[in-house]
């Protein structure tokens, strides 16, 4: 369904989409949702031509009205309409998620049509399966870039430019500042709890328990506390890098660190239907995400550290604008710069895409990375 004559009072002032050709642009499907809105906003102050999609037309056309960029609304559990639907673009930008129930669809039909494919996951098994299709993608000339938020872009780059400091190294270590999750986010941390943690190590990912580690991290401002969680750099940051060993960890307060080792005890429970049920409408009501105040205010802070055999390391910080506000930025960039025929065919990640400085060109970023300093003696 497209465009809003057959939805009065919605959509008003939105463009029908036609589908009988390919339309230069993008798809933005999940626009409705509360990040999907955010980057409909800054492609529409950008000017870069994105059509509003999703599942419910009546949630899509309401959008499409505030914004005036044109929708489509279709399901993706028909991959003949799915493929049709996005036959009709240069790329889509996915924000629709958990993207363990959207993502496979969408880069089967884009695949399939010539369309590159982007995303926001920060989604572990995600970005692996995104990447094992690499050679299909290559073959369709199609770029896949999965990641465009606040989880990779920042984190991949400064792993990225840690790595070029020091060749050879063995073990990265990546964490960040905790932010306020949306509705979604939160929703899709829930459904990946019952994995328990999880590590790179020997190149291969490894179950750990979580918080499996807790370490103090100097991030730029000042210090904090930081347990390990499971985080897409995990699958992202070894293919940027190809160091085999990863941790990535998220600032935890004691108490939190407590509450995620006792709450691997109740994994199990989370298997079952009506327990997730009463879950995710709960998380629904409690993560509202932050507001246009938090957006604006808040700073994200990263860190991350590479070591070599010899004893050599390299430590850098990122600081960057708030995870939601970020996000929307950083896909708009992507999508722009995928939309300007820059990007080679293949699964790639941004730091490969577009070079480990590409973080700094969203506005308020910075990278602090160090040149390799000398060897001394081995890591802890
Ligand atoms: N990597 C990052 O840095 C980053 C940053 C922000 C968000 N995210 C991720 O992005 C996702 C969306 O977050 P959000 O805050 O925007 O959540 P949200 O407000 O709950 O919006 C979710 C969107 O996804 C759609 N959706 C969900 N399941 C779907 C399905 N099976 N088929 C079609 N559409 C579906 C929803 O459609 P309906 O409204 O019709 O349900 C809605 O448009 C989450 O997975 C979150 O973790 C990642």
């Amino acid at each position: 369904m497209a465009g809003a004559g057959r939805h009065p009072g919605l959509g008003r002032d939105a463009v029908p989409v036609s589908r009988r050709r390919r339309r230069p642009g993008a798809l933005l499907y999940g626009a409705n949702g509360f990040t999907g809105r955010l980057i409909a906003a800054v492609a529409r102050r950008d000017g870069l031509p994105v059509t509003l999609g999703g599942r419910r037309p009546e949630a899509v056309a309401r959008v499409a009205a505030e914004t005036g960029q044109p929708w489509v609304a279709f399901r993706l559990d028909h991959p003949e309409r799915v493929a049709e639907e996005v036959a009709a673009f240069d790329a889509v930008l996915l924000a629709a998620g958990p993207f363990s129930r959207t993502s496979a669809p969408v880069v089967e039909a884009c695949l399939a049509a010539g369309t590159h494919y982007l995303d926001i996951t920060g989604e572990i098994a995600v970005f692996e399966s995104v990447f094992a299709r690499d050679a299909d993608a290559k073959r369709a000339g199609v770029t896949l870039l999965p990641g465009t938020g606040f989880d990779v872009v920042p984190s991949d780059c400064l792993a990225a430019a840690l790595a070029a400091e020091l060749p050879g190294a063995s073990r990265l270590l990546l964490a960040f500042r905790a932010f306020a999750p949306s509705s979604g986010t939160a929703r899709t941390m829930l459904e990946s709890l019952p994995n328990g943690g999880a590590a790179r190590v020997d190149g291969a990912l490894v179950p750990v328990p979580p918080a499996w580690k807790v370490r103090e991290i100097p991030f730029a401002d000042h210090p904090r506390n930081a347990m390990t969680v499971s985080w897409g750099d995990l699958s992202t940051a070894y293919r940027s890098t190809g160091i085999p060993n990863i941790e990535t960890y998220m600032t935890a307060p004691p108490a939190l660190v407590a509450s995620a080792r006792a709450g691997h005890a109740l994994a199990p429970l989370l298997s079952l239907a009506l327990v997730r049920w009463f879950l995710e409408a709960a998380v629904g009501k409690a993560f509202p995400g932050p507001d246009e105040g938090a957006r604006a205010r808040e700073r994200s802070y990263l860190w991350g550290r590479v070591e070599r055999d010899d004893g050599a390391f390299v430590e850098g910080t990122a600081e960057t604008l708030e995870g939601y506000a970020f996000t929307a930025e950083a896909s708009v960039a992507c999508l722009a710069r995928v939309l300007g025929g820059t990007v080679v065919p293949g699964a790639t990640t941004p730091s490969a895409a577009f070079g480990a400085r590409f973080a700094e060109s969203i506005g308020g970023t910075t990278l602090r990375v160090p040149s390799a300093s000398a060897p001394g003696p081995p890591p802890a």
